[in-house]
Protein backbone atom coordinates (compact mmCIF):
# COMPACT_ATOMS: atom_id res chain seq x y z
CA UNK A 1 0.00 0.00 0.00
CA UNK A 2 1.53 3.65 -0.80
CA UNK A 3 1.55 5.50 2.11
CA UNK A 4 -0.13 9.21 2.06
CA UNK A 5 0.92 12.42 3.33
CA UNK A 6 -0.73 15.29 3.99
CA UNK A 7 1.02 19.11 4.85
CA UNK A 8 -0.67 22.20 6.06
CA UNK A 9 0.93 25.34 6.03
CA UNK A 10 0.25 28.58 7.56
CA UNK A 11 1.70 32.04 7.21
CA UNK A 12 4.36 33.66 4.88
CA UNK A 13 5.40 32.96 1.37
CA UNK A 14 8.84 31.28 2.83
CA UNK A 15 6.85 29.02 4.77
CA UNK A 16 4.42 28.32 1.56
CA UNK A 17 7.32 27.55 -0.26
CA UNK A 18 8.81 25.41 2.56
CA UNK A 19 5.42 23.74 2.74
CA UNK A 20 5.45 22.53 -1.06
CA UNK A 21 9.21 21.88 -0.31
CA UNK A 22 8.27 19.31 2.04
CA UNK A 23 5.70 17.76 0.04
CA UNK A 24 8.35 17.43 -3.12
CA UNK A 25 10.52 15.06 0.13
CA UNK A 26 7.36 13.27 0.77
CA UNK A 27 6.86 12.73 -2.91
CA UNK A 28 9.85 11.66 -3.92
CA UNK A 29 9.86 9.04 -0.97
CA UNK A 30 7.32 7.36 -2.45
CA UNK A 31 4.48 9.27 -0.33
CA UNK A 32 0.96 9.81 -1.82
CA UNK A 33 0.44 13.46 -1.36
CA UNK A 34 -3.23 13.76 0.04
CA UNK A 35 -5.01 16.84 0.61
CA UNK A 36 -5.58 17.38 4.70
CA UNK A 37 -9.25 16.60 4.72
CA UNK A 38 -8.65 13.13 3.94
CA UNK A 39 -7.05 9.79 5.84
CA UNK A 40 -3.66 9.96 5.71
CA UNK A 41 -0.36 8.54 7.28
CA UNK A 42 1.44 11.04 8.09
CA UNK A 43 0.16 14.99 8.98
CA UNK A 44 2.69 17.68 8.53
CA UNK A 45 1.85 20.89 9.96
CA UNK A 46 4.07 23.63 9.18
CA UNK A 47 3.52 26.59 11.34
CA UNK A 48 3.62 30.12 12.25
CA UNK A 49 4.43 32.25 14.95
CA UNK A 50 4.43 35.86 13.56
CA UNK A 51 1.41 36.78 15.64
CA UNK A 52 -0.74 35.19 18.47
CA UNK A 53 -3.33 34.17 15.22
CA UNK A 54 -0.52 31.73 13.62
CA UNK A 55 0.15 30.10 16.96
CA UNK A 56 -3.76 29.44 17.46
CA UNK A 57 -4.15 27.77 14.34
CA UNK A 58 -0.98 25.93 14.28
CA UNK A 59 -1.98 23.97 17.06
CA UNK A 60 -5.95 24.11 15.68
CA UNK A 61 -4.54 22.06 12.79
CA UNK A 62 -2.09 19.77 14.92
CA UNK A 63 -5.43 19.05 17.01
CA UNK A 64 -7.37 18.17 13.68
CA UNK A 65 -5.16 16.23 12.43
CA UNK A 66 -4.88 14.51 15.39
CA UNK A 67 -8.74 13.95 15.22
CA UNK A 68 -8.51 12.86 11.92
CA UNK A 69 -6.45 9.51 12.17
CA UNK A 70 -5.08 8.94 15.46
CA UNK A 71 -2.92 6.54 14.22
CA UNK A 72 -1.21 8.70 12.15
CA UNK A 73 2.61 10.21 12.45
CA UNK A 74 1.83 14.13 13.29
CA UNK A 75 5.10 15.54 12.59
CA UNK A 76 5.11 19.66 13.34
CA UNK A 77 7.79 21.86 12.19
CA UNK A 78 8.65 25.66 11.32
CA UNK A 79 8.54 28.53 13.35
CA UNK A 80 5.74 27.94 16.53
CA UNK A 81 7.59 24.81 16.74
CA UNK A 82 10.97 26.22 16.95
CA UNK A 83 10.16 29.06 19.64
CA UNK A 84 7.19 26.99 21.65
CA UNK A 85 8.30 23.32 21.21
CA UNK A 86 7.35 22.58 25.02
CA UNK A 87 3.68 24.14 24.03
CA UNK A 88 3.63 21.67 20.90
CA UNK A 89 4.53 18.69 23.04
CA UNK A 90 2.08 18.99 25.47
CA UNK A 91 -0.69 18.13 22.76
CA UNK A 92 -1.22 14.77 22.91
CA UNK A 93 -0.76 12.37 19.77
CA UNK A 94 2.01 14.80 18.63
CA UNK A 95 5.16 12.39 17.41
CA UNK A 96 7.47 14.87 16.16
CA UNK A 97 8.91 18.34 16.38
CA UNK A 98 11.16 19.84 13.98
CA UNK A 99 11.44 23.71 14.22
CA UNK A 100 13.42 25.62 11.48
CA UNK A 101 16.28 23.37 10.83
CA UNK A 102 16.71 19.49 9.74
CA UNK A 103 13.60 20.05 7.56
CA UNK A 104 15.09 17.84 4.57
CA UNK A 105 15.68 14.96 7.09
CA UNK A 106 11.43 15.20 7.52
CA UNK A 107 11.01 11.67 6.07
CA UNK A 108 13.51 9.53 7.77
CA UNK A 109 12.34 11.71 10.81
CA UNK A 110 8.90 10.60 10.59
CA UNK A 111 9.90 7.18 10.17
CA UNK A 112 11.91 7.00 13.16
CA UNK A 113 9.06 8.30 15.38
CA UNK A 114 6.57 6.14 13.95
CA UNK A 115 8.25 3.58 16.32
CA UNK A 116 8.71 4.96 19.63
CA UNK A 117 7.62 8.11 21.99
CA UNK A 118 7.77 11.60 21.21
CA UNK A 119 10.99 13.03 19.51
CA UNK A 120 11.85 16.88 19.74
CA UNK A 121 14.70 18.23 17.63
CA UNK A 122 14.58 21.92 18.55
CA UNK A 123 17.69 23.11 19.74
CA UNK A 124 18.67 26.98 20.87
CA UNK A 125 18.69 29.89 18.35
CA UNK A 126 22.79 29.45 18.35
CA UNK A 127 22.29 26.06 16.61
CA UNK A 128 20.85 27.64 13.65
CA UNK A 129 24.15 27.88 11.65
CA UNK A 130 23.15 26.54 8.55
CA UNK A 131 21.43 27.15 5.45
CA UNK A 132 19.53 24.42 4.36
CA UNK A 133 18.77 23.23 0.84
CA UNK A 134 15.03 21.82 0.59
CA UNK A 135 13.87 21.41 -3.20
CA UNK A 136 13.02 24.48 -4.63
CA UNK A 137 9.45 25.03 -5.12
CA UNK A 138 6.88 26.11 -8.13
CA UNK A 139 4.11 28.18 -8.03
CA UNK A 140 3.13 27.13 -11.38
CA UNK A 141 5.19 25.46 -14.52
CA UNK A 142 6.12 28.81 -15.46
CA UNK A 143 7.53 30.57 -12.51
CA UNK A 144 9.84 29.34 -9.29
CA UNK A 145 10.85 30.50 -6.19
CA UNK A 146 14.23 29.80 -4.94
CA UNK A 147 15.26 30.15 -1.68
CA UNK A 148 18.57 32.41 -1.06
CA UNK A 149 18.43 33.73 2.50
CA UNK A 150 17.91 32.73 5.84
CA UNK A 151 17.21 33.86 9.26
CA UNK A 152 17.27 37.54 10.31
CA UNK A 153 19.34 39.53 13.35
CA UNK A 154 17.79 43.21 13.19
CA UNK A 155 15.93 42.51 16.49
CA UNK A 156 13.12 44.83 15.87
CA UNK A 157 11.00 45.35 18.79
CA UNK A 158 7.97 43.27 17.89
CA UNK A 159 9.71 40.53 16.05
CA UNK A 160 9.31 37.07 17.19
CA UNK A 161 11.21 35.71 13.51
CA UNK A 162 14.74 36.15 14.60
CA UNK A 163 13.61 34.03 17.49
CA UNK A 164 11.92 31.42 15.07
CA UNK A 165 14.49 31.65 12.09
CA UNK A 166 18.07 32.41 13.73
CA UNK A 167 20.55 34.67 12.12
CA UNK A 168 21.22 35.27 8.30
CA UNK A 169 22.89 32.93 6.46
CA UNK A 170 22.98 33.32 2.61
CA UNK A 171 22.96 30.60 -0.53
CA UNK A 172 26.33 31.68 -1.90
CA UNK A 173 26.11 33.30 -5.24
CA UNK A 174 27.76 30.59 -7.09
CA UNK A 175 25.16 27.65 -5.72
CA UNK A 176 22.90 30.21 -6.60
CA UNK A 177 23.42 30.56 -9.86
CA UNK A 178 23.30 27.45 -10.81
CA UNK A 179 20.14 26.81 -8.82
CA UNK A 180 18.79 29.29 -11.50
CA UNK A 181 20.27 27.75 -14.54
CA UNK A 182 19.02 24.04 -13.80
CA UNK A 183 15.46 25.85 -12.87
CA UNK A 184 16.04 27.56 -16.72
CA UNK A 185 16.73 24.31 -18.27
CA UNK A 186 13.56 22.88 -16.29
CA UNK A 187 11.68 25.47 -18.18
CA UNK A 188 11.10 28.02 -16.00
CA UNK A 189 10.47 31.47 -17.69
CA UNK A 190 10.27 33.46 -13.74
CA UNK A 191 12.63 33.01 -10.86
CA UNK A 192 11.69 34.51 -7.91
CA UNK A 193 13.92 35.33 -5.24
CA UNK A 194 12.90 34.40 -1.50
CA UNK A 195 14.23 34.57 1.54
CA UNK A 196 13.14 36.27 5.36
CA UNK A 197 15.35 38.71 4.77
CA UNK A 198 16.47 39.22 1.41
CA UNK A 199 18.31 43.08 2.06
CA UNK A 200 20.91 41.33 4.07
CA UNK A 201 21.37 38.73 2.12
CA UNK A 202 25.54 37.83 2.25
CA UNK A 203 25.90 39.05 5.67
CA UNK A 204 27.53 35.77 6.58
CA UNK A 205 29.61 35.42 4.18
CA UNK A 206 33.03 37.64 2.74
CA UNK A 207 32.81 40.48 0.45
CA UNK A 208 29.39 40.29 -1.27
CA UNK A 209 25.92 41.51 -1.22
CA UNK A 210 22.47 41.27 -2.73
CA UNK A 211 23.73 43.79 -5.65
CA UNK A 212 27.03 41.66 -6.20
CA UNK A 213 24.27 38.82 -6.29
CA UNK A 214 21.56 40.19 -9.12
CA UNK A 215 24.32 41.09 -11.16
CA UNK A 216 25.22 37.17 -11.42
CA UNK A 217 21.75 36.02 -11.65
CA UNK A 218 20.60 38.12 -14.80
CA UNK A 219 23.40 36.94 -16.52
CA UNK A 220 21.88 33.30 -16.53
CA UNK A 221 20.81 32.97 -20.26
CA UNK A 222 17.18 31.84 -21.03
CA UNK A 223 15.99 33.58 -17.85
CA UNK A 224 13.41 35.54 -18.89
CA UNK A 225 12.13 37.20 -15.53
CA UNK A 226 13.74 37.56 -12.46
CA UNK A 227 11.99 38.96 -9.58
CA UNK A 228 12.80 40.14 -6.08
CA UNK A 229 9.89 39.06 -3.33
CA UNK A 230 10.99 41.93 -0.54
CA UNK A 231 13.75 44.07 0.58
CA UNK A 232 14.04 46.81 3.23
CA UNK A 233 14.10 50.37 2.58
CA UNK A 234 17.52 51.04 4.77
CA UNK A 235 19.42 48.34 2.65
CA UNK A 236 18.37 49.62 -0.78
CA UNK A 237 22.07 51.02 -1.73
CA UNK A 238 22.76 53.22 -4.65
CA UNK A 239 24.29 50.56 -6.10
CA UNK A 240 21.35 47.99 -5.50
CA UNK A 241 18.76 51.16 -6.65
CA UNK A 242 20.42 51.11 -10.04
CA UNK A 243 20.60 47.02 -10.95
CA UNK A 244 16.63 47.20 -9.45
CA UNK A 245 15.74 49.76 -11.85
CA UNK A 246 18.16 49.45 -14.74
CA UNK A 247 18.48 46.15 -15.56
CA UNK A 248 14.91 44.78 -17.72
CA UNK A 249 15.25 41.10 -16.63
CA UNK A 250 14.18 42.34 -13.09
CA UNK A 251 10.61 43.32 -12.50
CA UNK A 252 9.58 46.40 -11.59
CA UNK A 253 8.44 45.34 -8.57
CA UNK A 254 9.54 46.63 -5.08
CA UNK A 255 7.70 45.20 -1.69
CA UNK A 256 9.63 47.86 0.58
CA UNK A 257 8.35 46.83 4.10
CA UNK A 258 7.59 50.61 5.74
CA UNK A 259 5.56 49.27 8.68
CA UNK A 260 4.51 52.44 9.80
CA UNK A 261 4.28 56.09 8.44
CA UNK A 262 4.92 57.66 11.53
CA UNK A 263 8.53 58.59 13.08
CA UNK A 264 7.81 57.97 16.55
CA UNK A 265 6.54 54.61 15.70
CA UNK A 266 9.31 53.56 13.43
CA UNK A 267 11.49 54.62 16.25
CA UNK A 268 9.81 52.70 18.88
CA UNK A 269 9.85 49.46 16.42
CA UNK A 270 13.47 50.05 16.18
CA UNK A 271 13.17 50.38 12.57
CA UNK A 272 16.49 51.70 11.07
CA UNK A 273 14.90 54.81 8.82
CA UNK A 274 12.71 57.30 9.32
CA UNK A 275 9.24 58.72 6.50
CA UNK A 276 11.56 61.41 4.87
CA UNK A 277 14.49 58.35 3.79
CA UNK A 278 11.49 56.20 2.57
CA UNK A 279 10.01 58.96 -0.13
CA UNK A 280 13.04 59.76 -1.43
CA UNK A 281 13.55 56.22 -2.24
CA UNK A 282 10.24 55.76 -3.19
CA UNK A 283 10.67 59.18 -5.55
CA UNK A 284 14.09 57.81 -6.92
CA UNK A 285 12.43 54.05 -7.81
CA UNK A 286 9.84 56.18 -9.97
CA UNK A 287 12.12 58.50 -11.16
CA UNK A 288 13.77 55.32 -12.86
CA UNK A 289 10.41 53.61 -13.44
CA UNK A 290 7.66 55.39 -13.29
CA UNK A 291 4.99 52.43 -13.85
CA UNK A 292 6.85 50.65 -11.09
CA UNK A 293 4.71 48.42 -8.47
CA UNK A 294 5.91 49.76 -4.74
CA UNK A 295 4.42 47.37 -2.16
CA UNK A 296 4.39 47.36 1.53
CA UNK A 297 3.71 45.46 4.59
CA UNK A 298 1.89 47.85 7.26
CA UNK A 299 1.60 46.98 10.75
CA UNK A 300 -1.56 49.10 12.99
CA UNK A 301 -2.01 49.12 16.62
CA UNK A 302 2.16 49.04 17.68
CA UNK A 303 1.82 50.22 21.18
CA UNK A 304 1.91 53.88 21.60
CA UNK A 305 0.05 54.52 18.27
CA UNK A 306 -2.42 57.27 18.97
CA UNK A 307 -5.47 58.17 17.18
CA UNK A 308 -3.27 60.98 15.45
CA UNK A 309 0.03 58.96 14.97
CA UNK A 310 -2.50 56.55 13.11
CA UNK A 311 -3.82 59.56 10.97
CA UNK A 312 -0.48 60.48 9.94
CA UNK A 313 0.25 56.80 8.64
CA UNK A 314 -2.45 56.62 6.82
CA UNK A 315 -1.86 60.05 4.75
CA UNK A 316 1.69 59.05 4.16
CA UNK A 317 0.79 56.26 3.13
CA UNK A 318 -1.71 57.68 0.29
CA UNK A 319 0.66 60.10 -0.33
CA UNK A 320 3.03 57.67 -1.50
CA UNK A 321 0.71 55.63 -3.34
CA UNK A 322 1.71 52.24 -2.68
CA UNK A 323 0.02 49.86 -5.39
CA UNK A 324 -0.77 47.05 -2.34
CA UNK A 325 -0.90 46.79 1.12
CA UNK A 326 -0.05 44.21 3.16
CA UNK A 327 -1.92 45.25 6.64
CA UNK A 328 -0.92 43.26 10.27
CA UNK A 329 -2.55 43.86 13.84
CA UNK A 330 0.12 44.02 15.95
CA UNK A 331 0.60 41.21 18.31
CA UNK A 332 2.31 41.23 21.29
CA UNK A 333 5.03 38.28 21.34
CA UNK A 334 6.36 36.90 24.08
CA UNK A 335 10.24 37.98 24.85
CA UNK A 336 10.47 40.81 22.15
CA UNK A 337 10.52 44.24 23.62
CA UNK A 338 7.11 45.93 22.28
CA UNK A 339 5.34 42.76 23.86
CA UNK A 340 6.44 44.83 27.75
CA UNK A 341 5.91 48.16 26.50
CA UNK A 342 2.93 49.96 28.78
CA UNK A 343 0.87 51.87 26.02
CA UNK A 344 -0.73 49.10 24.27
CA UNK A 345 -3.66 49.65 22.00
CA UNK A 346 -7.27 47.73 22.88
CA UNK A 347 -8.02 45.13 20.34
CA UNK A 348 -11.23 47.19 19.35
CA UNK A 349 -9.43 49.45 18.14
CA UNK A 350 -6.47 47.46 16.15
CA UNK A 351 -9.61 46.17 14.38
CA UNK A 352 -11.34 49.53 13.25
CA UNK A 353 -7.45 50.44 12.04
CA UNK A 354 -6.94 47.33 10.48
CA UNK A 355 -10.11 48.19 8.53
CA UNK A 356 -9.65 51.00 8.13
CA UNK A 357 -5.78 50.68 6.64
CA UNK A 358 -7.70 47.67 4.40
CA UNK A 359 -9.86 49.80 2.49
CA UNK A 360 -7.53 52.29 1.63
CA UNK A 361 -5.39 49.35 0.17
CA UNK A 362 -7.93 48.64 -1.44
CA UNK A 363 -8.67 52.01 -3.40
CA UNK A 364 -4.64 52.49 -3.81
CA UNK A 365 -4.22 49.34 -5.72
CA UNK A 366 -7.86 50.23 -8.12
CA UNK A 367 -5.92 53.64 -8.78
CA UNK A 368 -2.84 51.91 -9.53
CA UNK A 369 -4.04 49.43 -11.58
CA UNK A 370 -6.32 51.78 -13.42
CA UNK A 371 -3.36 53.54 -14.92
CA UNK A 372 -2.97 50.27 -17.22
CA UNK A 373 -6.24 50.15 -18.74
CA UNK A 374 -5.90 50.57 -22.49
CA UNK A 375 -2.15 50.03 -22.69
CA UNK A 376 -0.83 46.19 -24.09
CA UNK A 377 0.74 44.65 -21.39
CA UNK A 378 3.57 41.69 -21.57
CA UNK A 379 1.50 38.92 -19.58
CA UNK A 380 3.44 35.50 -18.67
CA UNK A 381 0.69 33.14 -19.05
CA UNK A 382 0.64 30.82 -15.94
CA UNK A 383 -2.88 28.65 -15.86
CA UNK A 384 -5.16 28.26 -18.74
CA UNK A 385 -8.59 27.02 -17.91
CA UNK A 386 -11.51 28.75 -18.98
CA UNK A 387 -9.45 31.89 -18.62
CA UNK A 388 -5.63 32.58 -19.84
CA UNK A 389 -4.11 33.85 -16.46
CA UNK A 390 -0.72 35.53 -15.52
CA UNK A 391 1.08 38.17 -14.06
CA UNK A 392 2.90 41.23 -15.54
CA UNK A 393 6.32 42.05 -14.69
CA UNK A 394 4.73 44.76 -12.26
CA UNK A 395 2.62 42.19 -10.85
CA UNK A 396 -0.49 42.99 -11.92
CA UNK A 397 -3.00 39.54 -12.11
CA UNK A 398 -4.12 39.52 -15.71
CA UNK A 399 -6.83 37.38 -17.16
CA UNK A 400 -8.33 36.96 -20.43
CA UNK A 401 -10.71 34.43 -22.68
CA UNK A 402 -8.74 31.52 -24.45
CA UNK A 403 -5.35 31.17 -23.62
CA UNK A 404 -5.65 27.64 -24.62
CA UNK A 405 -1.78 26.04 -25.61
CA UNK A 406 -0.15 29.24 -23.86
CA UNK A 407 0.87 28.00 -20.75
CA UNK A 408 4.70 29.38 -20.50
CA UNK A 409 4.36 32.32 -22.97
CA UNK A 410 4.54 35.65 -23.18
CA UNK A 411 0.95 36.89 -24.17
CA UNK A 412 0.24 40.89 -24.84
CA UNK A 413 -3.35 41.89 -23.47
CA UNK A 414 -4.71 45.49 -23.71
CA UNK A 415 -7.22 45.35 -20.53
CA UNK A 416 -10.32 47.11 -20.39
CA UNK A 417 -11.49 46.52 -16.50
CA UNK A 418 -10.49 45.95 -13.56
CA UNK A 419 -12.59 43.45 -11.24
CA UNK A 420 -11.30 41.68 -7.66
CA UNK A 421 -8.15 42.44 -8.12
CA UNK A 422 -7.16 41.32 -11.40
CA UNK A 423 -7.21 42.95 -14.80
CA UNK A 424 -9.52 41.65 -17.42
CA UNK A 425 -8.82 42.45 -21.34
CA UNK A 426 -8.12 40.56 -24.91
CA UNK A 427 -5.27 39.00 -26.12
CA UNK A 428 -3.54 40.47 -28.90
CA UNK A 429 -0.43 37.84 -29.66
CA UNK A 430 2.68 37.11 -28.91
CA UNK A 431 4.71 40.03 -26.83
N1 LIG B 1 2.51 41.59 15.06
C1 LIG B 1 1.93 41.87 13.88
N2 LIG B 1 2.57 41.81 12.71
C2 LIG B 1 3.87 41.45 12.72
N3 LIG B 1 4.78 41.33 11.73
C3 LIG B 1 5.94 40.94 12.28
N4 LIG B 1 5.82 40.82 13.61
C4 LIG B 1 4.54 41.14 13.93
C5 LIG B 1 3.81 41.23 15.13
N5 LIG B 1 4.37 40.98 16.32
C6 LIG B 1 4.47 41.63 10.34
C7 LIG B 1 5.40 42.73 9.80
C8 LIG B 1 6.28 41.98 8.85
C9 LIG B 1 5.34 40.89 8.37
C10 LIG B 1 5.98 39.75 7.70
O1 LIG B 1 4.69 40.50 9.55
O2 LIG B 1 4.62 43.69 9.12
O3 LIG B 1 6.76 42.78 7.79
FE1 LIG C 1 11.32 40.85 11.79
FE2 LIG C 1 12.51 43.23 11.47
FE3 LIG C 1 13.82 40.93 10.83
FE4 LIG C 1 11.79 41.73 9.29
S1 LIG C 1 13.73 42.85 9.62
S2 LIG C 1 12.12 39.63 10.08
S3 LIG C 1 10.42 42.66 10.76
S4 LIG C 1 13.17 41.59 12.87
Amino acid sequence: MVKKAAVYVLGCKVNQHEGEAIKDLFNNAGYKIVSFHDQADVYVIHTCTVTHLGDRKSRQMIRRAVRQNPDAVVAVTGCYAQTSPGDILDIAGVDLVIGTKERSRIVELVEEAQKGSPISLVGPRKELTEFEDLPFARASTVRAFLKIQEGCQQFCTYCIVPHARGPVRSRPIAESVDAVKTLVQKGFKEVVLTGIHIGAYGQDLTGTDLNALLKQLIKVSGLKRLRVSSVDPNEVTPELLATLTREDIICPHYHIPLQSGSDTILEAMRRPYNTAYYQRLVTEIRRHRPDAAITTDIMVGFPGETDSLFRQSLEFIRKLRFSELHVFKYSPRQGTPAARYNNQIPPDVKEARSRQMIALGKELWADYAGNFLGAPLAVLVEQQGDYGEGHTPNYLKVRFPGGEKMRGSFVTVVPTETLDGYLFGDPKGGA
